[in-house]
């Protein structure tokens, strides 16, 4: 295997092949089972868990699609909490390990994120945690293909990598914490299984440009949330933004860490709505949002 950070010398998704969410699939989600669970939608390695955080308000009876949903711990969750939900993903494998959890009450596809198999208007709300957006090297065609299968009014909740985490080693270690690469060099990082074949690849944009995609795309932005590892007794809401309720198991989970996050952030989840038929923007229309969510 070859990494590197620049453009990928070769153009085009990872192969599927050797892409590294079809081959390491079972592994993935048995390495992070403890953290993820099955019908929890953990929004990140901090712990910030939608049951506590309310980020989604009250889904009963929604329309609900999760992107880059993996083994559909959210689209699980919110088929739980009483919507019509539906899961779509790239992976064939991860797919596969979603209906091994089981798929009672909702839907699993395979589909693209910037190419969603369904008809305009046809959802509620959309959210992924950490699915799609962090590997695509658009964000706005992501966005523009999930405003197109919104209604008016349709909400879009998603967490990523936090931009700023972009420019540190890949370490969990916070003695790594030194600068290595710009802020505002919007390249990516790749892993090629050979000279013929991506397997893997994770792009890098600004914080500005993640909040642009959305807003050329159609959507206002409601919240802006940096997550926070819980204190040591426990979660608490700082000053700058929601805490989780309990963190990746071990506090640990690739460059993620408990130490380095008590200086750093590492994931950032973005709240967007479209205008609703009125004008105002998804979330004031429909009166779901919590004004105040307990970690969010
Ligand atoms: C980090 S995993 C997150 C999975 C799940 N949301 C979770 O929290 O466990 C990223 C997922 O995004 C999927 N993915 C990557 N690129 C995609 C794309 N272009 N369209 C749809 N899914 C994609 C991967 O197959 C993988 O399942």
């Amino acid at each position: 295997m070859i990494s590197g950070y620049g453009s990928p010398p070769i153009d085009g998704p990872p192969d599927p092949e050797v892409a590294y969410w079809e081959v390491e699939a079972a592994d993935y989600y048995r390495q992070h089972a403890a953290s993820l669970g099955r019908d929890r939608l953990v929004w990140c390695p901090e712990g910030l868990e939608e049951a506590s955080a309310g980020l989604l308000g009250d889904v009963r009876g929604l329309k609900v699609l999760e992107v880059g949903c993996g083994a559909a711990q959210g689209a699980r969750w919110a088929a739980s909490a009483g919507a019509l939900a539906v899961g779509i993903d790239l992976s064939a494998g991860m797919l596969a390990v979603g209906r091994h959890l089981g798929t009672d009450g909702f839907a699993l596809v395979q589909a693209e994120a910037a190419a969603l198999p369904f008809a305009d208007a046809s959802f509620d709300l959309a959210f992924s945690a950490f699915g799609a957006l962090p590997f695509v090297p658009s964000l706005a065609a992501v966005h523009r293909e999930v405003a197109r299968v919104l209604r008016p009014g349709g909400r879009w909740v998603f967490s990523t990598t936090h931009p700023f985490a972009w420019v540190f080693p890949d370490s969990p270690d916070p003695a790594d914490l030194r600068v290595k690469r710009s802020y505002f060099e919007r390249t990516a990082y790749y892993e090629l299984h050979d000279a013929a074949r991506l397997s893997y690849v994770e792009y890098h944009v600004t914080l500005g440009d993640q909040v642009r995609a959305l807003i050329e795309s159609g959507f206002t932005l409601d919240q802006l949330i940096e997550p926070q590892w819980p204190d040591a007794d426990g979660a608490t809401d700082g000053p700058a933004g929601p805490a989780g309720a309990g963190g990746a198991a071990d506090g640990e989970w690739g460059a993620w860490s408990r130490a380095r996050g008590a200086l750093v952030p590492s994931t950032l989840v973005l709240c967007a709505s479209l205008a609703g038929a009125s004008g105002t923007s998804g979330a004031n229309a429909a009166g779901r949002r919590r004004s105040q969510p307990r970690h969010a």
